[in-house]
């Protein structure tokens, strides 16, 4: 990226147009996207040259306008394919009902969907349409599971429809969704050239080839943590255990199901790594045998023997400090977070811990929002409400970023990555 420049200069964006009353103000979206210093191609759906013409937008950027998926382009390459490896993000606005449907079916039927399907780059999607459509119940759920595959949604506004009526699902106003755009950039650069590896998910220990011992862990505060630093330009490697959600697109996913499978990939990887972030509810115990075949019922009571699991954070903690990476634990406490983080912050050798309340009347575990408290060897270092658990990546990261320079004698915007290491 050029230095001094926005956070848009030079970046590849495609806009994906669909056949929605609003694609006029995609027009203006192009326009803020070009004027940022985005180099900009548009793609269109068959609906969407019904609203506005390819030759408006091929005029603002200057570049060819792909509203046919059979076209090559001018190297006689797939042009949807080039144009799906070369984005940095892809901005889907307006974004009709039918687009919504298509994308969460992985139907691919058009240039727009083409695009999408085919590409490795975050996706923003703005939808627009009818309060009715909106509120359908396929909508939404086209929506959550578009979330789920990590796409980051610009919500519609309440006001005058196309219809007269009034409603929600008008398209949110272009400087809105350029807003969303700068966001995914404004922070790409401040983890740039660093490895981070998350850990997340829950762990399953067997009991016999059907049946495991497991945890409620959903992992969707490690996959955002993962994705937030994916965001802000760290190369990211994320060892997933039990999952419940979709791991981010664009970071490396290592499998680790049980706690041997998590200790064997979080130790191989740890001392390639700039910043380790152990967010996984890996088991604490696991039992003594894993029975070769099917338990059988029989009547009497079964004794399961559990033996220790070994402590893998203290593990990565007592690493030499040449090849120990930033280490980050979590804390999920029933009572006495702070004195029971402080503990463990301690016996396992952590730079931070991430504190959380389980068990009480709010429970963080499979939640989409959290409440934590990060802590230090000094103490607190935070005081955050409940937040969407990809806000509370963000404040973590802020706070790991700074943390991270100063423990490694780097100063604000120095030189990051390895080959910096704490002397
Ligand atoms: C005047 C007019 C306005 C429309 N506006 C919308 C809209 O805002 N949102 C929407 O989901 N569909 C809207 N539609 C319906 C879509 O154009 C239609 O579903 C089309 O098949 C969408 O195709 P596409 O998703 O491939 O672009 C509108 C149709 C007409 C005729």
């Amino acid at each position: 990226m050029m230095e001094g420049a926005g956070a848009l200069a030079g970046r590849r964006i495609v806009v994906g147009v669909s056949g929605s009353i609003a694609a006029y103000k995609a027009v203006t979206l192009v326009r803020l996207l070009s004027e940022r210093g985005a180099v900009v191609d548009v793609a269109m759906t068959a609906a969407a040259t019904r609203f506005v013409g390819p030759l408006t937008f091929a005029s603002l950027t200057h570049r060819p306008v792909l509203d046919n998926v059979f076209e090559l382009d001018a190297d006689q390459q797939i042009a949807h394919i080039e144009l799906a490896e070369a984005a940095d993000a892809i901005v889907l606005a307006p974004a009709t009902a039918n687009l919504l449907g298509q994308l969460a079916a992985g139907l691919v039927s058009d240039a727009v969907t083409a695009i999408a399907c085919a590409s490795r780059a975050p996706v923003i999607v703005a939808p627009a349409m009818d309060a009715g459509m909106w509120t359908n119940p396929a909508t939404q759920r086209n929506v959550a599971t578009l979330r789920d595959f990590g796409y980051l949604i610009v919500e519609p506004e309440v006001g005058t429809l196309a219809s007269g009526l009034t409603g929600v699902g008008r398209l949110a106003e272009p400087p809105t969704i350029l807003d969303a755009v700068e966001r995914l950039f404004a922070r790409a650069g401040d983890l740039e050239g660093l490895h981070v590896v998350v850990s997340a998910g829950g762990t399953r220990e067997p009991l016999d080839p059907v049946r495991f011992i497991g945890n409620r862990s959903s992992g969707k505060m490690g996959a955002a943590i993962a994705e937030a630093a994916r965001d802000r330009g760290a190369s990211v490697t994320l060892i997933a255990g039990a999952m419940s959600v979709t791991p981010p697109r664009g970071v490396t996913v290592v499998d680790a199901t049980t706690a041997a499978a998590m200790r064997e990939s979080v130790l191989r990887a740890a001392p390639q790594a700039d910043i380790l972030v152990m967010a996984a509810a890996i088991a604490d115990f696991a039992p003594a045998r894993a029975s070769q075949h099917k338990i059988k019922r029989s009547g009497a009571n079964l004794q399961i023997e559990l033996v220790p699991n070994p402590d893998i954070v203290a593990e990565v903690g007592e690493m030499p400090d040449d090849v120990r990476p930033f280490l980050i634990g979590f804390a999920a406490e029933s009572d006495d977070l702070e004195t029971n983080a402080a503990a463990k912050l301690r016996d396992k050798g952590l730079d931070l811990i991430v504190g959380n309340v389980v068990g009480g009347p709010f429970d963080a575990i499979g939640s989409d929002e959290n409440k934590v408290t990060v802590f230090a060897a000094e103490g607190a270092l935070s005081d955050w409400p409940m937040l969407p658990k990809r806000q509370v990546a963000e404040r973590l990261w802020d706070l790991i970023a700074d943390r991270y320079r100063h423990a490694r004698g780097m100063a604000e915007g120095a030189e990051t990555g390895r080959g910096r290491r704490r002397s």
